[in-house]
């Protein structure tokens, strides 16, 4: 099987991570996948943000946490991103997404969803139940992958809905992770690129089951083709479909 391409915070080399128009961008450039963020709003609504605060990414200060999705909607999600070569002055127009609209907008595609729930600083107690029933309601039974670095979110999810697909994120550090995969019936383990390309024994058996992350060196990106692991995120998409085609 060949390995999937997955947009990682939709095009974030090259268009504003985690908005619509950067995941419009990451499918026009030929994505199997995209991957996103969410965390949960003072009014219990799911935003596709990475950070736990606005001030990065945003125009806007504080933590999501502390506010409602009216408040943070009245901030530009693309204006920082002023610094890219290809900016335009439409990105300013770009608001922090829900994930309902996120999946509104993919309606069409029939390309895969990677949500990865940021669970590690804060609880947002019942964010589980709330992704997924918006992703029953609006993912028109696309293939959906749900990843965090906090393993008691992927069981709580589990316990919820045993079809879902739950993938451990790891920067590298798991002993036996054959045991984590049979454990907690994880679908895959999310590695960092750096944990599989130093350490390809360690891994090997495990290749088809690791999606890496993230990947945007033209030799890294080979490497894992390769390789041939599930999939590889990457801020630029249209490189590693380009490196896929020449295989
Ligand atoms: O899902 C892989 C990757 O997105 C994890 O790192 O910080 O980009 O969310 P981060
Ligand atoms: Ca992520």
């Amino acid at each position: 099987m060949n390995t999937k391409v997955y947009g990682h915070r939709g095009c974030m080399g090259t268009y504003p991570e985690n908005t619509l128009v950067g995941f419009m961008q990451a499918i026009r450039q030929g994505v199997d996948g995209i991957e996103l963020d969410v965390h949960m709003t003072k009014d219990r609504e799911i935003v596709v943000i990475h950070d736990e605060f606005l001030d990065r990414t945003t125009d806007g200060t504080g933590f999501i946490k502390d506010m409602t999705l009216a408040e943070i909607r009245r901030y530009s999600a693309g204006v920082r991103f002023s610094h890219y070569d290809q900016f335009v002055d439409q990105w300013r127009l770009e608001q922090v997404p829900t994930l309902q609209e996120v999946l509104v907008l993919l309606k069409p595609y029939s390309i895969e969803l990677n949500i990865e729930l940021k669970t590690t600083k804060f609880t947002y107690t019942g964010i589980e139940e709330a992704v997924h029933q918006i992703v029953q309601a609006y993912g028109n039974n696309r293939k959906v992958i749900y990843s965090s670095f906090h393993l008691p979110t992927l069981l709580r999810m589990k316990r919820m809905d045993p079809n879902a697909d739950i993938a451990l994120l790891s920067k590298g550090k798991l002993s036996h992770p054959h045991e984590y995969m049979d454990c907690f019936q994880l679908e895959a383990i999310h590695i960092s690129k750096n944990a599989i390309l130093n350490n390809v024994t360690n891994w090997k058996a495990l290749l088809p089951s690791l999606r890496a992350w993230t990947v945007n060196d033209t030799n890294d990106i080979k490497q894992l083709l390769d390789l041939r692991v599930s999939a590889i995120m990457t801020d630029f998409p249209e490189k590693a479909v380009f490196y896929r085609s020449e295989r």
